[in-house]
C-alpha cells in the first residue's frame, strides 16, 4: 500500500524534521513557536498555490480547499500580534516542483501528517503557552476532533489513485524531496528570510 510505504521512505526525514523544530523551543518559547509558524506560513504559501492551480482534484476524491492551513496560520499570526507576517510575508519557501498530481500529492502527504504530531503540539503549548485552538494554535490543532477521519480519507484516495508503479515512485520522490526542502528550509539560520 502507498501509504505505508510513504511512512517507512520518509521516516529518517520525519524524524531530522522533528530534531530541527525541536531547536526552535517551540514548545516552551513563544518567540520560538511564532518563528516556526512564519516559516509554516511560508510552506502553505508556496505549496497551497501550487496545489490550487493543479486540475483533477476532484476525480481522486481530494478536496485542497477543504484542507488549507493558510487561514488558520494567518489567524495564528495575528493572535500573537504578527500581523506584519501576514500583511507582508516576505518569502515562499522553497519547495519542489509540484506540478503534476502525483507530486502535490507527495507533498501535501508531508503536510497532512503534520497534522498528527499537531495534536501533540496542541497539547504541548496548551499546558506551557496557554495557547488554545482558539487564540494562537489553530494551526496545529488542524481538523479538531476529525484529524483521524481526515488523515484516513486522504490516505484512502492516496492508496487508490496510486495503482502503477510510475505513480508510485513519483508520489515517493516527491515526498522525500518535499520533507528534504522543509528540513532545510527550518534549519536555515536566523536571522534569515524569515
Ligand atoms: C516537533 C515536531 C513533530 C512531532 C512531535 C511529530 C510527531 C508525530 C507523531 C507522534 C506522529 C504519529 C502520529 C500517529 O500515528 O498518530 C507523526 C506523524 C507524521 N508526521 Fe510528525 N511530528 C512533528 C513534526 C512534523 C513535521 C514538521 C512534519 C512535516 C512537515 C511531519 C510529518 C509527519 C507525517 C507525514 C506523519 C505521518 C507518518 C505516517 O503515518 O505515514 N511531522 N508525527
Amino acid at each position: 500500500m502507498m501509504m505505508s510505504r510513504l511512512k517507512e521512505v520518509t521516516r529518517p526525514h520525519h524524524e531530522a524534521v522533528e530534531e530541527t523544530l525541536g531547536r526552535f523551543k517551540l514548545t516552551s518559547s513563544l518567540d520560538g513557536y511564532r518563528r516556526v509558524l512564519r516559516r509554516f506560513h511560508a510552506v502553505h504559501l508556496t505549496a497551497e498555490s501550487a496545489f490550487q492551480r493543479l486540475d483533477g482534484w476532484d476525480a481522486i476524491g481530494i478536496d485542497p480547499a477543504e484542507r488549507r492551513k493558510l487561514p488558520l496560520l494567518e489567524a495564528d499570526l495575528r493572535a500573537l500580534g504578527d500581523d506584519e507576517a501576514v500583511a507582508a510575508p516576505s518569502a515562499e519557501a522553497p519547495l519542489p516542483p509540484l506540478t503534476d498530481l502525483p507530486r502535490a500529492l507527495g507533498a501535501m502527504y508531508v503536510l497532512e501528517g503534520s497534522t498528527l504530531g499537531g495534536r501533540y503540539i496542541t497539547k504541548s503549548v496548551g499546558a506551557s503557552l496557554g495557547l488554545t485552538p482558539g487564540r494562537g494554535c489553530s494551526y496545529f490543532a488542524s481538523y479538531g476532533d476529525r484529524v483521524g477521519p481526515m488523515w484516513r480519507s486522504f490516505g484512502a484516495a492516496v492508496d487508490a489513485f496510486a495503482t502503477t508503479e510510475e505513480v508510485r515512485g513519483a508520489i515517493a520522490d516527491s515526498a522525500d524531496a518535499t520533507f528534504r526542502a522543509i528540513d532545510a528550509w527550518f534549519s536555515r539560520d536566523e536571522p534569515g528570510p524569515r
